[in-house]
């Protein structure tokens, strides 16, 4: 039988991609491993993200919080506020228990099993086994939506995502090395990413070539086949613009729990089908013609622009003002940013 798992060491020998977390194949063979935390950082960065997006905001973090102790003693708000704009806020929250737990239960230092990484805050079965294998370089495998792309043609598997979850891990753990597990979960990663993308998969060059089954029968570009989604659907709010004389914004934290949790934003009404008022003080409100849209994993959100601007002396049912020099909107999750943008043209000063 063909050593598959070797062919895809040598070709990442040579093109593995770069990044800032990562060590590379070279090093990795000297026994230069990454730091955990970093890996730790990445990984959980990458969850529902891309690496594009991702660079920025581990370096900054890595910059702000060099170490997983240097994080647990951060201000929840300062992190809150830096990962702003890479959305899924329940993923800061949790990075900030489980840089805590860290501290508090391992001495700072990362636990490099997969049982024990699992009973971290934030760290589920993909996260343990990526950092296990990749920091600490145990036989794990990692499953992620170009781990079961990658499989799917491989062996050609018609079944649809989800159902077929259980059968590409399956897959996806014979294939596992002993030898350089870490290097080979980073690699059918990249081979992902950069070759089996979803559109287009780039067979001519791909190391697997050969004994892809899907390339074989001609079916690699509908590969993986997924059972169709129900229609996103549309809820509605209303966000209150609030600017004082001095230039303060009226602003609230979101509760921990829900959406946008613990982030910074604009006091607003629920979100739903048909959302009641809930202005946070009396103001003359203006409404803006523009609503501002985003789109969240589950529904769109269409959230009409009431503005106000009051005296000095206000005094809000809700929220607080913050000082026009304390307040940056990139403090702000991306759906109160696009809040923002559209009232800031009608509330700045001229
Ligand atoms: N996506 C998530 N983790 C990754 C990694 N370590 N390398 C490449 N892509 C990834």
């Amino acid at each position: 039988m063909r050593d598959l798992s070797s062919e895809l060491l040598a070709w990442y020998d040579v093109h593995a991609r770069e990044m800032p977390w990562r060590t590379s194949p070279s090093d990795r063979k000297e026994g230069i491993l990454p730091d955990p935390y970093a890996v730790w950082m990445s990984e959980v960065m990458l969850q529902q993200t891309t690496v594009a997006a991702v660079r920025d905001y581990h370096r900054k973090f890595l910059r702000l919080w060099p170490t997983v102790r240097d994080l647990a003693a951060a201000d929840d708000a300062d992190v809150m506020a830096a990962w702003a704009g890479l959305g899924y806020y329940a993923r800061a929250r949790n990075l900030l228990k489980c840089a805590r737990a860290v501290v508090a239960d391992h001495g700072g230092q990362f636990p490099d099993t997969h049982d024990v990484l699992l009973t971290l805050p934030g760290i589920g079965p993909y996260t343990a086994a990526a950092i296990s294998a990749i920091a600490f370089d145990q036989p794990e495998t990692v499953v992620d939506g170009n781990v079961e792309r990658v499989m799917a043609r491989l062996y050609d598997v018609h079944e649809p995502l989800p159902a077929s979850k259980g059968q590409l891990t399956t897959l996806a753990r014979a294939l596992t090395p002993k030898m350089r597990p870490g290097d080979y979960a980073q690699a059918v990663m990249d081979l992902g990413a950069t070759i089996c993308t979803p559109r287009s998969p780039a067979c001519g060059i791909c190391p697997w070539r050969d004994p892809c089954a899907a390339r074989i029968a001609g079916t690699a570009a509908e590969l993986p086949k997924k059972t169709p989604k129900k229609k996103t659907p549309t809820r509605f709010g209303i966000a209150y613009v609030v600017r004082r004389e001095d230039g303060a914004w009226l602003l609230e934290t979101r509760p921990e729990t829900g959406l946008l949790g613990g982030m910074l934003g604009w006091p607003g009404s629920d979100w739903g089908d048909d959302p009641a008022p809930n202005p946070p003080l009396e103001a003359a409100w203006q409404p803006l013609a523009e609503e501002a849209r985003h789109t969240f994993t589950h529904f769109h959100l269409r959230l009409t622009i009431m503005t106000a601007r009051v005296g000095q002396h206000s005094a809000p049912l809700r929220g607080a003002f913050m000082d026009h020099t304390a307040f940056s909107p990139t403090a702000l999750p991306t759906a109160m940013r696009k809040v923002f943008d559209l009232a800031e043209l009608t509330l700045r000063d001229h």
